[in-house]
């Protein structure tokens, strides 16, 4: 309580971190012994819900997850930033903001999105989901993929779903059923990694965590689950800017014939 009345005296409150005689610490142990103990998931987990991780399978999953989600190639909208930023002669962070900013509703950070849909929509009718979704045409977040399709799945989707199917999982069940729906009008609307990530981390964080619907939805409203794909991107984001500086790539300019110039 104390601590809390002191916060009125204060500029900042921090509830993860800090430095006592010159040792860092996080969540109230000296980081060095955190750093020689725990995994780098372990980490990452438990700072960003400023409390220790309970679950083996949740530290199992994030380190899945910032393994899958490291790169998908030269091809996808963050990589091509990153690599044109670093070809106009950028320095590595301009190179990897460049790529980051780029995650959004439609590339990387549906995470969160279908977080959202998955966590307030549980317990609809799938059906009635869908069909909302469609009279206001929008999309739904985690649906759809430009490559891949019903008969040719993202290897990286039954991975992620794998690790909680000995725990309840009813939002992966609920986005499941919703793909079953998607994929009858269209069979490239299947459930993609963002969907798959996010109910899994929602149903880790229901019933490995134990957080109330209270903190999954402030967990929601902060961005919590696009976190991931950001943590990770960032990983292949530099790797592009190294390529592209490595192989001393010249500045990007579009050939004409791959721009449409109507007239
Ligand atoms: N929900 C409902 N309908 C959809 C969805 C969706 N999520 N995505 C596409 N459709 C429909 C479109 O309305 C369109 O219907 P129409 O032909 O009757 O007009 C049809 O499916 C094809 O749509 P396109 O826009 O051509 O699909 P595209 O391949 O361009 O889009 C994309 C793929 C961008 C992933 C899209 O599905 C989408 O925005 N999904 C939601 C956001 C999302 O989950 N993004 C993460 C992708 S995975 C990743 O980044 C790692």
């Amino acid at each position: 309580m104390d601590n809390l009345n002191n916060r009125t005296h204060s500029l900042f409150t921090t509830t993860i971190s800090g430095d006592i005689g010159g040792e860092p610490t996080i969540l109230g142990q000296n980081l060095t012994g955190v750093a020689t103990s725990q995994s780098l998931s372990w980490i990452v987990g438990s700072l960003w819900l400023g409390r220790e991780l309970k679950s083996k399978k949740t530290e199992e999953a994030i380190d899945l997850s910032l393994r899958l989600l490291v790169d998908h190639g030269p091809y996808v909208s963050g990589a091509v930033n990153t690599m044109i930023t670093a070809r106009a002669g950028r320095d590595l962070v301009s190179s990897l903001v460049a790529g980051l900013l780029t995650i959004g509703p439609r590339f990387g950070g549906a995470v969160n999105g279908a977080a959202k849909v998955w966590f307030e929509s549980l317990g609809v009718d799938p059906q009635t989901l869908v069909e909302d979704f469609a009279k206001r045409k929008e999309y739904i977040p985690g649906v759809g993929h430009r490559k891949y399709r019903l008969d040719a799945p993202d290897p990286r989707v039954s991975l992620l779903a794998d690790l909680i199917q000995d725990i309840p999982h009813p939002h992966l069940d609920f986005a499941r059923a919703v793909e079953k729906l998607t994929t009858v009008k269209k069979p490239n609307l299947i459930l993609n990694v963002d969907g798959t990530l996010a109910a899994v981390m929602l149903d880790l964080l229901s019933y490995e965590e134990h957080l109330t619907k209270e903190e999954l939805a402030t967990l929601i409203e902060s961005e919590f689950f696009n976190a991931i794909f950001v943590l990770s991107r960032s990983v292949g984001l530099i790797g592009h800017y190294l390529d592209q500086t490595r192989l001393g790539e010249p500045l990007f300019r579009l050939p004409d014939q791959d721009v449409f110039t109507p007239n």
